[in-house]
């Protein structure tokens, strides 16, 4: 262990990085803790690199399966800012097969390079985040009814991840924002990018029945809600994914959905909460914003009626603060406390 300290000095550890994303990430404990782990490997698989021809620490390209607004994206872009690195989201579905319409998985590197303002050692070590990963399954009714025998979009572009996620070298342009020629390419290697793909995979059946008999239900049991269980890798399998490409992504982590407490946490606790947000926005009007726990308990309820996670969080607090903003000017060097009443008022013409 200590030798490992003593060659590696610059390493942040599993519990730095944890410590790190738990500070903006509420809940979610066994996702921090095994992307810390993936990202811990990853920082030694690129130190190992040096000098060695092959390197004997494999990939941790990591999948993330979860529902809407429950973190993934955020984990990923935190995971990227506690180790200093470069950082790009992509959306799967804008890529299909290379000579088909639309992006070639090359761009995807394309547009991390872009983020580092075209530095290719930067590049080199950064993290693609690919989210709607889910929405590359393999296509099996297209084949059956024989539209579009070939699934560009699906299984196609999983096919040219391959490389991509294992790791080769590819000319990518060096900014995607402008029509290329030729001479904008540049050549990267993409061993030391480490890939972390997402999506919810909710149309999956992973509802577990009931096995009590109906005779011995309690009443706490029908009120809970049914059971999840965990996803396999034949679940994932069955859903279209290439055994290929989940071979590529060696590291599966689920994402719970937030509970009540966890999302008013969100609201509240992160340096960069969105309460936090207004309590300073308004201070520079020098009001004193204050909010009461029912008003906020108020504002979880509704969002957690709206199934979008934390997702929703941020357009549901615009909607109630919208007046408190407009008039801030005029309430200077007040107090102002937003109470349930006022959220009640605001949120009834959301509906
Ligand atoms: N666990 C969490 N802790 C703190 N904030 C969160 C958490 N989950 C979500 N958020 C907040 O909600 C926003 C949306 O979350 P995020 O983009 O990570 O969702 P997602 O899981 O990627 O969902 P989708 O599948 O819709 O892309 C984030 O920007 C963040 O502000
Ligand atoms: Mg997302």
């Amino acid at each position: 262990m200590k030798a490992a300290r003593r060659e590696y000095p610059d390493l942040l550890t599993p519990a730095q990085i944890y410590a790190h994303l738990d500070q903006y990430v509420i809940g979610q404990e066994r996702a921090k803790r095994i992307v810390a782990i993936a990202a811990y490997n990853h920082q030694k698989r690129i130190l190992s690199k040096a000098g060695a021809k092959t390197n004997p620490i494999k990939k941790s390209n990591v999948l993330l399966i979860g529902p809407t607004g429950c973190g993934k994206t955020h984990i990923a872009r935190n995971l990227a800012e506690a180790l200093k690195l470069p950082f790009t989201v992509v959306d799967a579905t804008e890529y299909t097969e290379a000579g088909y319409y639309g992006k070639d998985v090359e761009v995807m590197v394309g547009e991390l390079l872009f983020k580092t303002g075209g530095r290719t050692d930067e590049t080199q070590r950064g993290i693609i985040f690919i989210d709607e990963i889910d929405k590359i399954a393999r296509r099996t009714h297209g084949a059956r009814t024989g539209a579009g025998s070939r699934d560009i979009g699906g299984e196609g572009v999983q096919q040219a991840l391959l490389k991509l996620l294992e790791g080769t070298e590819v000319f990518v342009p060096l900014n995607v924002t402008q029509h290329w020629s030729k001479h904008d390419f540049v050549l990267v290697d993409t061993s030391e990018i480490l890939f972390i793909c997402a999506g919810t995979f909710s149309d999956m059946p992973l509802i577990q029945h009931e096995t009590n008999p109906v005779g011995f239900r309690d009443k706490k049991t029908t009120e809970r809600s049914p059971k999840r269980r965990r996803v396999s890798t034949k679940d994932l399998l069955e859903y279209g994914m290439l055994a290929e490409f989940l071979g590529r992504l060696p590291v599966v982590v689920e994402l719970e959905p937030l509970s009540a407490s966890e999302m008013l946490q969100v609201l509240k606790d992160p340096p960069d909460s969105i309460l936090k947000e207004y309590v300073h926005l308004l201070s520079l009007d020098e009001i004193d914003l204050r909010f009461t726990e029912t008003s906020l308990k108020m504002v979880i309820d509704y969002a957690m009626k709206k199934n979008l996670g934390a997702r929703g969080l941020r357009s549901i607090m615009e909607e109630v603060m919208h007046d408190v903003m407009f008039d801030a000017p005029n309430s200077r060097g007040k107090k102002v406390t937003v109470d349930k009443r006022f959220v009640a008022r605001r949120l009834e013409k959301l509906d």
